[in-house]
């Protein structure tokens, strides 16, 4: 019979060598932090409870927005790995018939279907506790595994190891599958005798091997599942193999990406089939991208959406915004926190907008900055408008009304309205509300000195 399975994730440790004021398994993966990444992969094995120890920033651990709901566990002191688990041991008192998974926080590379066939294993040949392995080439920094006479394997972990343990290849990856009723009795067992005085969850192997327990051990390929982040350069290498998995899912999904070297998408980025990505775009957070987009180089997009057949021009950078479908915005184009560009409408060059709605088969193609506007449907923004929306203290609102028409090197001073199909001519400054129909010009009269620039050169 199938036994039921809780997971623990081991969270509470500082991770030293990241040199941070965050804790390691707080620093992101594309989006995500590490704990949250493997967070999520013990949700894909459908346990009844997934719990994270924390200790460090345990407060920061727990402000995460997991796609579940988790249970935390705090351990007040690190004292290694077994303590870490010990911290839990009241818990899982009450679930001694069920499987427990333990996992190290920084796992984050590792797929369920690698951690599924470790399940089916363990139960299929009712093991009492089975732990990953894996051969690598260069196994600095993780525990390696020693098999004994009469059925007894060790883990030396590296700081206690002598060099020929050191030259062993097959490591202990950190995940454990264990009989909670066992766990339990064995826990107790470990001591702290090592060059780290910490309790290490691996001598639990050797504790149960020994007994009259049955330890297996789950071969894993090394396929880039499994890479120890220890310091910043490896948890660089763990996103480019992130990042390249990213990249995969959503070519085979229909999206074409002309350079997968320079292209950045995070993790929980949705982009629709038939969009087309040139390099060096980048793709942040929540973003969602419809179908048949075109985004140009250095495409910048964070938090924001962009419906389909959209064409986002290069070198432009858009946060926290809606571009609705058929719309182009760039090249050069900045769209700040909460503009929404409507359908068919166009933003060209070098144009600054910020909480502004820019209304349907609206234009502004040229050098503006538009904050705080409402801007309705087939306006035309001339070149060089400028929405003067700040007095210094506060924030003022521009309306712009239907088919209404700004000349270029316009001030428009908020709050203002300029009324339906009106016209404000070229280089006017607004500080009333234009009429709807009407023209409204305000600059001063062209004054002109007949042979001016005659006598100047004479001089
Ligand atoms: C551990 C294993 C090692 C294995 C390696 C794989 C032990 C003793 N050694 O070593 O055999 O090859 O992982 O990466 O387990 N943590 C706590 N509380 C503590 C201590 C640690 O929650 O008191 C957490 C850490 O936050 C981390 C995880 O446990 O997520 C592993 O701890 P870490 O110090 O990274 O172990 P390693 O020395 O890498
Ligand atoms: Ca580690």
């Amino acid at each position: 019979m199938k036994r039921k399975l809780l997971a623990l994730v081991l969270a509470a440790g500082k991770g030293t060598r990241f040199k941070s004021d965050k804790i390691k398994v707080l620093h992101p993966m594309l989006g995500k932090s590490m704990v949250h990444l493997v967070v999520d992969c013990m949700f894909a094995l459908r346990p009844e409870t997934v719990y994270v120890v924390v200790g460090h920033q345990k407060e920061e651990v727990m402000q995460e927005e997991y796609s579940k709901p988790v249970e935390f566990i705090y351990q007040k002191k690190q004292m290694g790995t077994a303590h870490a688990v010990l911290a839990a041991k009241k818990i899982f008192r009450s679930h001694k018939e069920k499987d427990l998974l333990v996992i190290n926080g920084d796992l984050t590379l590792i797929r369920p279907e690698t951690l599924k066939s470790m399940i089916k294993q363990h139960q299929k040949d009712g093991n009492t506790m089975t732990f990953l392995s894996a051969e690598m080439d260069d196994p600095t920094g993780f525990g390696r595994v020693t098999y004994h006479k009469n059925g007894l394997i060790r883990i030396f972990e590296e700081k206690d190891s002598t060099p020929s343990q050191r030259r062993i290849k097959e490591v202990n990856v950190g995940v454990y599958l264990f009989k909670i009723e066992s766990l339990l009795k064995a826990l107790p067992e470990i001591s702290n005798k090592n060059i780290k005085g910490e309790f290490y969850l691996t001598d639990i192997i050797e504790v149960m091997s020994k007994g009259d327990g049955r330890v297996g051990v789950c071969k894993v390929p090394v396929e880039q599942e499994i890479v120890g982040i220890n310091d910043r350069y490896q948890l660089a290498k763990a996103v480019e193999i992130l990042r390249q998995r990213k990249i995969m899912a959503l070519a085979a999904s229909g999206v074409t990406i002309y350079d997968p070297s320079t292209t950045w998408i995070d993790l929980d980025v949705k982009i629709g089939r038939d969009t087309v990505i040139y390099s060096s775009v980048v793709l942040e957070g929540k973003t969602k991208i419809g179908q048949g987009c075109q985004l140009y180089p250095f495409v910048h997009v964070r938090d924001s959406r962009i419906g389909h057949q959209a064409k986002i021009l290069t070198s432009t950078m858009i946060e926290e915004s809606t571009i609705e479908r058929g719309a182009q915005v760039g090249p050069f184009t900045h769209l700040r926190p909460k503009s929404i560009v409507k359908a068919g409408a166009k933003i060209g060059n070098f144009v600054e907008m910020k909480n502004t709605v820019f209304g349907r088969g609206s234009k502004a193609g040229h050098l503006s900055y538009l904050g705080d506007c409402d801007i309705k449907d087939n306006v035309n923004i001339g070149a060089g408008t400028i929405a003067c929306n700040y007095d210094g203290e506060k924030k003022h609102k521009t309306i712009i009304d239907e088919g209404a028409f700004i000349g270029s090197g316009t001030e428009l001073v908020a709050p203002v309205k300029i009324g339906k199909d009106s016209y404000v001519g070229a280089g006017s400054t607004i500080t009333k509300n234009v009429s709807p129909g009407a023209l409204a010009v305000s600059r001063s009269k062209q004054v002109e000195k007949p042979g001016w620039g005659k006598k100047k050169r004479k001089k």
